[in-house]
């Protein structure tokens, strides 16, 4: 098979390190099948899916159930979070390995996991492998809540990054206290960029994500959109966006926070529509074009994308375009510019709060481990061809 690629660009195949693909459970909004080619329409060739799902993905069995859904559906490579409950600190342990990390809700959002206690908190943290990531949502519950569909207020704008900040903080003096790994969720201010900025300079074991959603909305959109822009954190204000972008050295990864929710449960009235935007197939496209635009290095993207996540999650075979890796492979054409429409959208929910947006560079060929599995809007990939991922720690 010989591969035309004249005037294209090779990219390494995107991880997205935090999707949820509600399957179990929610498949009407996504399942493992949708979530994946979405996922490959967008150059994601891994995931990592939450525990969110219905059940949970917090006991050995809702894991297994899960790993046999995947299997049977997925076309791209995947890895799944341990959710912790107040009770489960053993059995997380017990299944670290077959997981790419924990993830621990301080906060509530879309789901029931939720672990808000110190008790339990410090044993997840001390019990669970040390080297072995425990991502976190680090949003209480004041951070989360939205104050009133009108647009923010004075008082909006100051309060949730101060109750995320002590969500963060007790998160972070207790990774220090235990000598573990921590990854925090979605940042979205420059007060938790500064406190993680401090403490990695103090040396504790922390990574931090950012969202496409976070870098490039605001609550200007916030107000555009409705509740099709509703989040959990919120889309901030200017400056905090700003921030993302000046301190973009203390991000070590992008992650979409693909949280696929219908049309129908956004038009609800404001309390009652749940948060969350779709995103794993608009994350390379947007980034992309900020890096054609001048905005940002392409090297720095890929370093956010693919070689820090690989790294983090100590993902075998993943990581960049190097001898010994997968051939997860993204063409595109640097010159191609086209509008992101949601009718481009293959999640099951239809919709993207990027609709409108002009980018330059199309996909036009993706390799999952060696095999062209999306070629010029089509796919070739065929349920369960996607494989599970190996992993270092
Ligand atoms: C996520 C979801 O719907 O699963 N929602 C969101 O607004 N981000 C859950 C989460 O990541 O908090
Ligand atoms: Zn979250
Ligand atoms: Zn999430």
């Amino acid at each position: 098979q010989i591969i035309e690629a004249n005037g294209l660009m090779v990219l390494p195949g995107f991880i997205d390190s935090h999707v949820h693909f509600r399957d179990p459970g929610s498949t009407y909004k996504e399942d493992f099948l949708s979530g994946t080619q979405a996922a490959l329409a967008g150059g994601v060739t891994t995931i990592l899916d939450m525990p969110n799902t219905q059940p949970p993905t917090d006991s050995r069995a809702h894991l297994q159930e899960k790993m046999a859904i995947a299997a049977a559906k997925a076309v791209v490579d995947y890895g799944f979070y341990f959710g912790a409950t107040d009770t489960n600190i053993e059995e997380a342990a017990a299944l670290a390995d077959q997981v790419a990390a924990m993830k621990l809700y301080m906060g509530s959002s879309t789901g029931s996991l939720l672990v808000t206690e110190f008790s339990p908190i410090y044993r997840h943290f001390s019990t669970f492998p040390l080297d072995k990531p425990i991502a976190v949502h680090a949003e209480d519950e004041q951070s989360l809540k939205y104050f009133g569909s009108q647009g923010s207020t004075e008082h909006n704008r100051t309060r949730p990054p101060l109750s995320a900040q002590i969500a963060l903080s007790r998160a972070l003096a207790i990774a220090e206290k235990t000598g573990r790994v921590l990854h925090i969720a979605h940042t979205t201010t420059q007060r938790e960029l500064e406190l993680i900025q401090e403490a990695k300079h103090k040396g504790v074991r922390v990574t931090c994500e950012v969202t496409p959603l976070h870098l490039f909305l605001n609550e200007e959109d916030q107000r555009r959109l409705g509740n099709f822009g509703k989040v959990n954190p919120p889309l901030r204000s200017k400056s905090d966006q700003a921030a993302l972008w000046r301190y973009f050295d203390v991000i070590d990864t992008i992650g979409t926070d693909h949280a696929p929710h219908t049309k129908e449960e956004k038009n609800q009235p404001y309390e009652k529509a749940p948060s969350g935007m779709t995103g794993v197939q608009t994350m390379l496209p947007l980034l992309f074009n900020a890096a054609q635009e001048g905005r940002v290095e392409l090297s720095e993207i890929i370093k956010r994308c693919v070689v820090n996540p690989a790294r983090i999650f100590g993902l075998k075979n993943k990581g960049a375009l190097e001898v010994g890796k997968d051939a997860d492979i993204v063409l595109i054409d640097p010159r191609q510019e086209y509008e992101i429409t949601n009718e481009q959208i293959l999640s099951k929910c239809g919709w993207t709060p990027f609709a409108g947006t002009r980018v330059r560079g199309k996909l036009r060929q993706v390799f999952v481990r060696g095999t062209l599995a999306f070629a010029h809007d089509t796919y070739l990939a065929q349920p369960g061809s996607g494989a599970p991922l190996q992993y270092k720690i």
